[in-house]
């Protein structure tokens, strides 16, 4: 009997409802249902069900988190993606929610982050984070999946 198949959460903060259409130079052509997409597909090739949120509101993120740790802990969830926009770089309460729930998450950017504009440079969740995956577009989220797949 195969076991049943652990989750991805895959979370995206603020203005990701936007992508296709906001600095399609800097962020792609691809929808968030693209995305979705995409990762529902690498979900597939690996075995995993996939969770696949958004929302432009910390404290809703932070929560979402927290839920993510309770299902990791209890066996149900194999990790999680999380592009979380501008609040990378901002964001002390999301650092703490993710050392607080203990969760094993990578750290996605579509852009090279690093190759952009100074305040972009520092990250409050890489510390936190397994790993960081930036600037290979929307394929980075496939990479990220398989990430989590092979650890
Ligand atoms: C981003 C990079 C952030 O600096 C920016 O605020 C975003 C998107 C990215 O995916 O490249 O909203 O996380």
């Amino acid at each position: 009997m195969t076991p049943h198949p652990k989750s991805v959460l895959v979370l995206n903060g603020p203005n990701l409802n936007l992508l296709g259409s906001r600095e399609p130079a800097v962020y792609g052509e691809q929808t968030l249902a693209g995305v979705e997409t995409i990762c529902r597909d690498a979900c597939l090739a690996h075995n995993f069900t996939l969770d696949f949120r958004q929302s432009n509101h910390e404290g809703l993120l932070i929560d979402w988190i927290h839920e993510a740790g309770a299902k990791q802990a209890a066996g149900a969830l194999a990790g999680v993606v999380f592009n979380a926009g501008a609040y990378t770089h901002t964001s002390i309460a999301l650092h703490d929610a993710i050392k607080g729930a203990a969760v094993h998450l990578i750290e996605l950017h579509i852009s090279n982050v690093h190759a952009r504009e100074p305040f972009r440079h520092h990250s409050w969740l890489s510390p936190v984070a397994q790993g960081v995956i930036a600037g290979f577009g929307v394929k980075g989220y496939a990479l990220a999946i398989t990430a989590i797949a092979t650890q």
